[in-house]
């Protein structure tokens, strides 16, 4: 065993699974000074199988603990994706009057007598902060025979209409539905069918509520919706949102149908929900996502582990020209990653490349300024090495920001993965800021404050690992450049 996650591209500071396989995080909750981290895991083998829970928790969301799987597959089916709440008020009864952890996930099962393929809602509880899970008998609390894709239930407790609701996805629509107790459910209304994007069949929903603008008297409903592989478009599995109302009943989307608006920008950010039963004293809604997308999951080039999730990113609103929009930055807790900070102050940069800095390891976050005085192309060149580079950079005249990682190390897994991909955004007052955080198999892209988002797999060589800014045409100039370098989360 290695001690230190030391195998090529083992993320350093991203949680990636002990050993073999992990997609979807599931059933984040918070509970007794602990984030849950739960996640679809194949315990036998490093592509996707009968699925589990696996499990860590966290006290900061920063240091990660691993512990045993905490769902396996039993007599209905496998366990798919889904969500965990605390129950407060022993609604469910399984408690004895105290409070626990409920988690509502997916069964994925086979009739024993049709063979036929069914999706149902089931529980599972635990009195010991998720340590160990009770199956509630009653499984599974939700079924529908006319539906075959039918999962990743995102529960949580309502508060004005007193009763949980669950949010699900159905085909490609979300339902809501509603209950007392998590045990009955009753069908509320359905969402989607003529808005947002349908090439792939909807996935993971979430929904929450966030203030606009940190303005508690505006608050807008947020509904998460990943949408699956669809092999006719190189984007492969991503995540779009709305904007919207939400009453208890039915979600109202404030945007026309042809809006589709996507959460990040990049190739790998799926199937990413936010935390449950956040401390009355923290307002944020804290995400992560899984850090992989389904065209190519099963193929990327890791050994005795695939998969890693997103740093947690908190999310929150802005009011912006083209209406409310989501943002995201990591949350403040990931400061505590940084071990050194390299401050690198140039005034004027004209084109060229230029090495600025080797770090000892591809674990770094850069945070940099640039201010355009004439429109060209700028940005960097990440693990770079004589053959191989990632280029995050940005095309000041079509105002796109952008990632290259047609050369960025190992792509002939898949022929889709070695692209350049890009994404609208204009700058503030002439300027760009970027915050990038690199972690030897994964590159996090957070421009203008979270505005843009594009999270990215990358495996380049372990020699490759300069960091080189560049500026083509026009003119720039780099106002500030900080290299924080990460720590090793497990050392
Ligand atoms: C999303 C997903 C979910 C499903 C799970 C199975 O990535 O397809 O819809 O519950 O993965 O592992």
């Amino acid at each position: 065993k290695e001690p230190f996650y030391t195998e090529t591209f083992r993320p350093q500071f991203h949680y990636s699974p002990e050993t073999n396989w992990l997609n979807d995080p599931n059933g984040m909750v918070y509970y007794n000074g602990e984030y849950h981290l739960f996640y679809q895991h194949h315990p036998d083998g490093t592509t996707w199988g009968p699925m589990h829970w696996g499990h860590a928790v966290s006290v900061d969301l920063i240091h990660w603990e691993h512990l045993p799987v905490a769902l396996k597959p039993d007599e209905i089916g496998t366990i798919f994706s889904g969500s965990a709440v605390v129950d407060w008020n022993d609604t469910t009864g399984f408690f004895g009057g105290q409070s626990g952890l409920v988690a509502i996930f997916t069964h994925d099962g086979t009739k024993p007598d049709s063979g036929e393929k069914f999706q149902a809602q089931s529980l599972a509880y635990s009195t010991d902060n998720g340590r160990t899970w009770n199956r509630y008998e009653g499984n599974p609390v939700l079924l529908d025979e006319n539906q075959a894709d039918f999962r990743d239930p995102k529960v949580f407790w309502h508060e004005e209409s007193n009763r949980w609701v669950m949010v699900l996805a159905t085909g490609q629509t979300i339902s809501f539905y509603t209950s007392p107790d998590l045990k009955s459910w009753v069908l509320a209304s359905v969402f989607g069918e003529n808005q947002g994007f349908h090439d792939g069949v909807w996935e993971c929903p979430d929904l929450f509520q966030l203030p606009v603008n940190g303005n508690e008297a505006l608050k807008k409903w947020v509904l998460l919706v990943s949408v699956g592989d669809n092999p006719d478009f190189l984007e492969g599995s991503r995540t779009q949102y709305f904007i919207g109302d939400f009453d208890g009943q039915t979600f109202k989307n404030d945007y026309s149908h042809d809006t589709t608006l996507w959460l990040d920008h990049g190739r790998d950010n799926y199937a990413g929900v936010s935390w449950s039963d956040l401390p009355e004293s923290d307002s944020r809604r804290i995400y992560i996502g899984w850090m992989s997308n389904w065209k190519y999951a099963n193929l990327t080039p890791s050994k005795s582990w695939r998969g890693a999730m997103t740093l947690p990113r908190e999310l929150s609103l802005a009011m912006t020209e083209q209406g409310i929009r989501l943002r995201q930055l990591p949350v403040k807790e990931s400061a505590a990653l940084r071990t050194e900070t390299i401050e690198l102050k140039r005034n004027e940069f004209m084109a060229g490349n230029q090495i600025v800095y080797t770090p000892e390891t591809n674990a770094y976050e850069l945070e940099a300024e640039f201010d355009i005085k004439e429109p060209g192309v700028f940005g960097f060149a990440l693990c770079s090495g004589s053959l191989e580079k990632t280029v995050v950079g940005y095309d000041a005249n079509a105002q796109k920001l952008f990632i290259d990682r047609s050369q960025s190390g190992k792509s002939d897994f898949h022929r889709d993965f070695a692209v350049k991909h890009e994404a609208e955004l204009k700058p503030k007052d002439g300027k760009v800021k970027l915050k990038v955080y690199v972690d030897w198999s994964s590159v996090e892209v957070f421009a203008n404050d979270g505005e843009l988002t594009m999270t990215d797999l990358i495996f380049p060589d372990s020699s490759s690992r300069g960091v080189e800014w560049f500026a083509e045409e026009g003119s720039v100039q780099l106002l500030s450049l900080n290299v924080h370098l990460l720590k090793n989360i497990w050392a």
